[in-house]
């Protein structure tokens, strides 16, 4: 099945596939075709180039893009969309005062969402959670990462991590999976902590190891969470069943976080709210991505990753949702990546290419995602009628997408 898009008022992010990521001040520039066509074989980008170059071919489908803008579809390198319930009474309570912290430490929080997800039946998680998948898949989304850390118990642990398998299954959007058992000490081993490291690493990974639930492994490393100590040992565990660090470091205190990310190579550090200079010095020339999760910061009212200290430092940035309900009950890039161009001060540039290649890279599948490149997935936004690309962070608040093609082919 062919499709041929003509009449694109700009294509934007077209790249050679060498490129797997952008740094530095290379994150200003965003490689575009004006007044293009863009061809499609089954699930693939086949050809593109200037309407004027291009010949006559045949096609199954032809759709008209005269006044509209396409571009790679969003790619949300780290979201929690598994989970039970919500957490909207703490969202209240936080306005009324309390601390997320405060939150936590009366056994709301993580814990809060921990029970309420081993109460509910796996068929009952599934469901909540498509509705959440959909809805990002229609707000421009064509690969996501989905973590566990719900669920702090074997039993619930995987069962999550089976979610994510079905919904990878069920729908035509990239799922990569990471396992965070990590994420907090569950209660029952409120005293045992070296009780609930042992259950993570001798009873849940080897678990999910053999049953190919997990391509990542993840860690919430945090004053009061995982210290650098445990996260180490968790990293070291989780490479030899063969998964790869991307960790939570750096939300509200800098430990050293960031430095054992990059002596495990992790893939990513995520958050990076509060950046030492020897924060930002230890991420230069490694193969870690730093990815920022803005609408956690907007949610908290916390600190937003310094993204221009990190750019001029040369560093390549991700922009991520973070979508949990907890932290950042939104799955919506489009607000992701406004927010980075007004609170963090990335240019449109810098922000599309830290939604689409760099988050791509973040989950190790820019080799196949992120740009407009022949034999890269199909999977594109095509915007409404819009004067330019500068509009999708300007307007922050409206939608502009006109439809999504995840696989090759219009989604709803
Ligand atoms: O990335 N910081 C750790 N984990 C999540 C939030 C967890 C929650 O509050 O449920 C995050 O922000
Ligand atoms: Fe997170």
């Amino acid at each position: 099945m062919t499709t041929l898009i003509t009449n694109i008022k700009e294509l934007l992010q077209v790249r050679e596939n060498s490129t797997l990521k952008v740094a530095g001040a290379e994150m200003a520039v965003l490689p575009t075709i004006k007044n293009a066509f863009l061809l499609l074989e089954d699930d693939l980008i086949a050809d593109f180039g200037e309407m004027k170059n291009l010949s006559k071919i045949k096609a199954d489908k032809v759709i008209d893009a005269t006044g509209k803008i396409i571009l790679p579809s969003w790619c949300d390198s780290h979201t929690h969309i598994v989970y039970a319930g919500n957490r909207e009474q703490e969202f209240v309570d936080r306005i009324n005062g309390m601390t997320y912290e405060e939150i936590a430490n009366r056994g709301g929080g993580i814990l809060n969402s921990a029970k309420k997800l081993n109460e509910t039946s796996e068929k009952e998680i599934y469901n909540q959670s498509k509705v959440r998948l959909e809805e990002v898949m229609r707000l421009g989304t064509g690969a996501v990462e989905i973590k566990s850390g719900y669920g702090l118990t074997v039993e619930g642990e995987l069962k999550i991590l089976r979610v994510i398998q079905q919904l990878a299954q069920n729908y035509p959007i990239t799922i990569k999976a990471t396992f965070l058992g990590a994420h907090a000490f569950p209660s029952a081993f409120k005293d045992n902590k070296r009780g609930y490291l042992d259950c993570i690493i001798n009873e849940m990974l080897p678990e999910i190891a053999q049953n190919k639930l997990a391509d990542f492994i993840d860690v919430f490393c945090e004053t009061g969470y995982f210290s650098v100590e445990n996260t180490e040992e968790i990293m070291q565990a989780g490479i030899r069943f063969g998964l790869k660090p991307k960790i939570h470091v750096n939300q509200f205190n800098s430990i050293g976080g960031i430095q054992a990310g990059v002596k495990y190579n992790a893939l990513s550090v995520d958050h990076l709210e509060i950046m030492k200079p020897e924060d930002i010095e230890v991420l230069k020339n490694t193969e870690t991505m730093p990815v920022a999760l803005p609408s956690c910061s907007y949610f908290l009212s916390i600190p937003y990753t310094p993204a221009r200290e990190m750019i001029t430092a040369g560093l390549p940035i991700a922009l991520a949702t973070d979508y949990n309900p907890g932290s950042t009950p939104s799955g919506n890039m489009n607000f992701v990546v406004a927010t980075a161009c007004i609170k963090m001060k990335m240019t449109p540039e810098e922000a599309i290419n830290a939604a689409t290649l760099n988050g791509a890279y973040a989950m190790g599948i820019s080799k196949s995602h992120g740009s407009i490149t022949k034999g890269k997935k199909a999977n594109l936004i095509i915007t409404k009628k819009i004067s330019s690309y500068y509009q999708l962070p300007y307007a922050f608040g409206s939608n502009l997408i006109e439809s999504v093609i995840l696989n090759g082919q219009i989604y709803q």
